[in-house]
């Protein structure tokens, strides 16, 4: 069974990748957050050195590019193919208004045409096998009968669903009965994304997906940096080793960003990991309120005394459980 970690753009850049492959692993390979060719073809700084690459072995994550246009798209597959990669994702699944509106994203899912035409000018041309990430659908989840016959009629090296609709955003539950009703259509791997926390969801999840090829994660291991080894038998997450991950990621970045970039990037990663501690809402609202580095240290420091949660997991209050 595949794991895969999935891409989270503003938290899971080249720093996060590398300090996380160093000190958990437990998944097969990262998945870098979405860059976006430009025009005039050229990679930003952020892009490059920020997001896709940051050590050696970032380059045997997946890259992930944003664009509906078959010839950046073909511009970015023999970049990273120069650079090292071995594979180029597609994002079909960036549910963003501005992003939709453009017709990226989950946008592609709109019209089934332009989306086959897009596929139709990529697939033979790209340097390197293409998979793709996307939803079930754009309005309505019940789209996927339809989108699943247009990407299985391809050879995509893998699909990733997340199996919700782009209108669900990421909340909701989620319908992996849709994939699974249609896994016979696929000769390549496909892999199941979305409301994978825990072990439990996992024992659902292939119970309900059975001859599905792996998982993609995503804010479970965020909350739970130890997802992908508790999924494959390992240790249970010490709460030392979130400080220390913690610790890590802070000193990296203070190389790399600016002061004031700073604690809203430490920010993005702490509030997940806060859900991992008992009682850790009072804590965590004096972290988006502290104004300086030391402030904000010494009440990480508060948040690392706290008990861990007995099952510590992502959760969002006042929201569905993604499955009934
Ligand atoms: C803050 C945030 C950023 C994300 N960035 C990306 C991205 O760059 N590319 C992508 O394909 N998905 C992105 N996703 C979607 C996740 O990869 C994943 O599909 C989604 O969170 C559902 O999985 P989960 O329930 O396990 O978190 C993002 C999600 C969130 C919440």
């Amino acid at each position: 069974m595949t794991l895969l970690m999935g891409p989270m753009e503003g938290v899971t850049d080249g720093i996060w990748r590398t300090v996380h492959r160093s000190l958990f692993g437990g998944v097969d390979a990262w998945m870098t957050p979405f860059v976006t060719p430009s025009q005039n073809a050229v990679w930003t700084w952020r892009d490059q050195r920020f997001l896709l690459s940051h050590d050696r072995a970032c380059f045997q994550d997946i890259p992930q590019v944003m664009t509906n246009d078959p010839k950046l798209f073909l511009w970015a597959a023999h970049s990273f193919q120069e650079m090292g990669f071995s594979e180029i994702n597609l994002n079909c699944g960036c549910p963003s208004g501005t992003v939709t509106a453009k017709g990226r994203g989950a946008g592609m899912l709109i019209r089934h045409d332009q989306l086959r035409f897009f596929l139709d000018q990529i697939m033979t041309a790209s340097p390197l096998p293409v998979s793709v990430k996307t939803r079930l659908g754009f309005q309505d989840a019940e789209e996927w009968h339809e989108l699943a016959k247009i990407f299985a009629a391809y050879p995509l090296s893998r699909l990733m669903v997340h199996g919700r609709s782009r209108q669900a955003f990421y909340r909701g539950q989620c319908r992996p009965d849709l994939l699974a009703e249609t896994l016979s259509l696929f000769s390549f791997p496909v892999l199941y994304n979305g409301g994978l926390f825990s072990p439990e969801d996992e024992r659902f999840l292939r119970e309900h997906l059975r001859g599905i090829s792996g998982f993609v994660l995503a804010r479970g291991v965020l909350t739970n940096p130890a997802l992908g080894r508790v999924l494959r038998g390992g240790e249970p997450l010490r709460r030392e080793e979130i400080s220390v991950f913690h610790e890590k990621l802070l000193t990296r970045y203070m190389d790399m960003l600016p002061p004031s970039a700073l604690l809203g990037r430490m920010r993005e990663i702490i509030k997940y990991m806060a859900l991992a501690f008992q009682n850790h809402q009072k804590i965590l609202r004096k972290i988006f309120k502290a104004k300086t580095l030391t402030e904000y240290r010494t009440l990480a420091e508060d948040l690392w005394s706290l008990p861990l949660e007995e099952r510590p997991c992502y959760h969002e209050t006042g929201t569905d459980h993604p499955w009934p």
